[in-house]
């Protein structure tokens, strides 16, 4: 599976989960996970959909597999950092290191997408 499909795949399958739980927030009138929500919503869909359109753009790079690797390990850090956050906003503070971990495994990841972009900025 190439780089933007795997993205394209994951982030529309994220945003019906992300909406499913705004949905469920607004029907139970409890926002305490809200920003559980935010970040899978922004992370998991927004974000790692526009990686998809990188990457379609630049064919040669939607088959390596590097960016592939990338995708995956957004997708995976998105859904576990949206756990972690609404697990600490339900007053678990096992959802902390959860966040944490995430949340530098995300950061590594971007930083990765960044070299890819800057070394590879025109399309092919
Ligand atoms: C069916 C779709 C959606 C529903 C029903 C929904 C519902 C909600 C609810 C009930 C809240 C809590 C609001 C509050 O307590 O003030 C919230 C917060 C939020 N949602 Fe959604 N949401 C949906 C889709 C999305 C999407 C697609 C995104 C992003 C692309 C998003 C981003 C956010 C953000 C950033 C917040 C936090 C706002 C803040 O703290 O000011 N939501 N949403
Ligand atoms: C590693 C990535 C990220 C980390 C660790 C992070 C962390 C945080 C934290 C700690 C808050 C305050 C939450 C609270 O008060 O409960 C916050 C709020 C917010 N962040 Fe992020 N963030 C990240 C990525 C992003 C990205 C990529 C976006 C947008 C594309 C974003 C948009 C927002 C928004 C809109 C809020 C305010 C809404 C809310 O409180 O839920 N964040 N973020």
């Amino acid at each position: 599976m190439t780089a933007s499909r795997i993205a394209f795949t994951g982030a529309v399958l994220v945003a019906l989960t992300g909406m499913g739980w705004g949905i469920a927030m607004a029907m139970s009138h409890d926002h305490a996970t809200s920003a559980g929500h935010a970040h899978l919503n922004l992370l998991g869909w927004v974000s790692l959909f526009l990686m998809g359109l990188f990457y379609r753009q630049n064919a040669t790079l939607d088959t390596g597999k590097l960016p592939r690797f990338q995708v995956s390990v957004w997708l995976l850090a998105s859904l576990t950092i949206a756990i972690g956050i609404a697990l600490i906003h339900s007053g678990k503070p096992v959802g902390e290191p959860i966040a944490a971990i995430s949340s530098l495994i995300l950061f590594a990841d971007m930083a990765l997408f960044a070299v890819l972009v800057i070394r590879n900025g025109s399309a092919s």
